[in-house]
């Protein structure tokens, strides 16, 4: 059973369970049932997730590590790990982010210059969304220091080949030096160079699966502790198939004219029937209907008119025209403010990315 992080396919989520040994979210405490990506079963499945939780009720030292490989347009589908980076910074866990230039460059042969302005991109986003970016320690893969490039060259030794084509299906050059380089992501901050042994947990989608065990096999076989990990389930496109960077029509992003989003959303799958007629008597289909899962997944925080809104839909009092442009108004209200927000960002971001982007070639 292989899983190839870098082939856009479907997740078949319950294989995951039954076939990769994700385990289900359980219990949530007080502040994880304040998170509504906890509550609502968003973020579905861990690996050692309670065992990072407990150390941090516990007082004892825990820390995040996420990446994110600059490709394509910023969206909502990237916004849910920053939602996840500020719940955890304002909980006053460390938070490190790694730029996958590495993997920009080598596996989806990004030039440097495309890398740079999606970086800045990227990392305007994320401080627009929420993250802070004096808290936040960002690096680029090919810009880190010595111990983390000794430990991602000397864990070639720790891995045979078929053990990688196993996790990964077909290799190249390129996808070895990117998985190897995101294990020492992963598992750097736990040398005595960076942080020491710690408990570390890697926010993902269920697509970066097999370097989260990759790391986790690696971890035990030089002396570190397994990382924990958590996934979420990727929201659908605004057509209801999966979102694409590669179908602007399927996502919202946070780069485009505000006019553009909004005519997105006009024509984005709704879970309404043939005719209003129809739509009074069966009422419509939440879950069928993109503008429901955006205000589940983005743009409605209480669960109370969460379910005021669904129970008004499925018993055809609410109908799909008011329904959107109540989103309409607040997706727009929103992206103004991320829009001025941005323009603060940008420079620091730019600044950041400058700092860090030395290319030999
Ligand atoms: N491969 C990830 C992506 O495609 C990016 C990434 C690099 C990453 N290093 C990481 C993710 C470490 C989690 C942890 O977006």
């Amino acid at each position: 059973m292989q899983m190839d992080p870098w082939s856009t396919r479907t997740i078949d989520y319950e294989k995951l369970f039954t076939d990769f040994g994700i385990d289900r979210i359980g219990k949530l405490d007080e502040i994880l049932s304040g998170n509504p990506l906890f509550r609502r079963g968003i973020i579905f499945g861990h690996r050692d997730f309670y065992q990072w939780w407990n150390d941090f009720r516990n007082g004892k030292k825990v820390s995040i590590l996420t990446g994110m490989m600059p490709s394509g347009p910023f969206h909502l589908g990237h916004k849910m790990v920053v939602d996840q980076l500020v719940f955890y910074q304002n909980l006053g866990i460390p938070i490190t982010l790694a730029i996958a230039d590495v993997e920009a460059r080598t596996v989806r042969k990004k030039t440097p210059d495309e890398i740079r302005e999606i970086t800045v991109n990227y990392l305007t986003n994320y401080f627009a969304l929420g993250l802070d970016p004096k808290k936040t320690d960002v690096y680029m893969q090919t810009s880190r220091s010595v111990p983390y490039y000794r430990l991602a060259s000397l864990m070639a030794g720790k891995v045979t080949f078929a053990e990688m084509e196993a996790i990964y299906g077909t290799l190249s050059p390129g996808k070895i030096a990117s998985a190897l380089i995101q294990a020492a992501d992963i598992l750097h901050k736990q040398l005595d160079g960076y942080e020491g042994k710690h408990r570390i947990l890697v926010p993902v989608g269920p697509d970066q699966d097999p370097h989260i065990r990759l790391a986790r096999d690696l971890a035990e076989r030089i002396g570190l502790i397994k990382p924990s990990s958590t996934y979420h389930i990727f929201m659908k496109g605004l057509d209801g198939q999966k979102m694409s960077s590669s179908k602007p029509n399927s996502y919202i992003s946070l780069d485009e004219p505000i006019e553009d989003a909004l005519r997105k959303v006009k024509n984005a799958l709704t879970g309404g029937r043939i005719s209003l007629e129809e739509q009074k008597k069966l009422g419509g289909e939440p879950d069928k209907c993109m503008i429901f899962s955006l205000y589940l997944y983005h743009f409605e925080l209480s669960d109370e008119e969460l379910d005021n809104r669904r129970r008004m839909c499925e018993s055809g009092k609410l109908i799909c025209g008011d329904c959107k442009k109540e989103l309409l108004d607040r997706i727009e209200k929103w992206l103004v403010d991320i829009h001025a927000k941005k323009v603060k960002y940008r420079p620091i971001a730019e600044k950041m990315v400058d700092e860090m982007m030395d290319y030999p070639f």
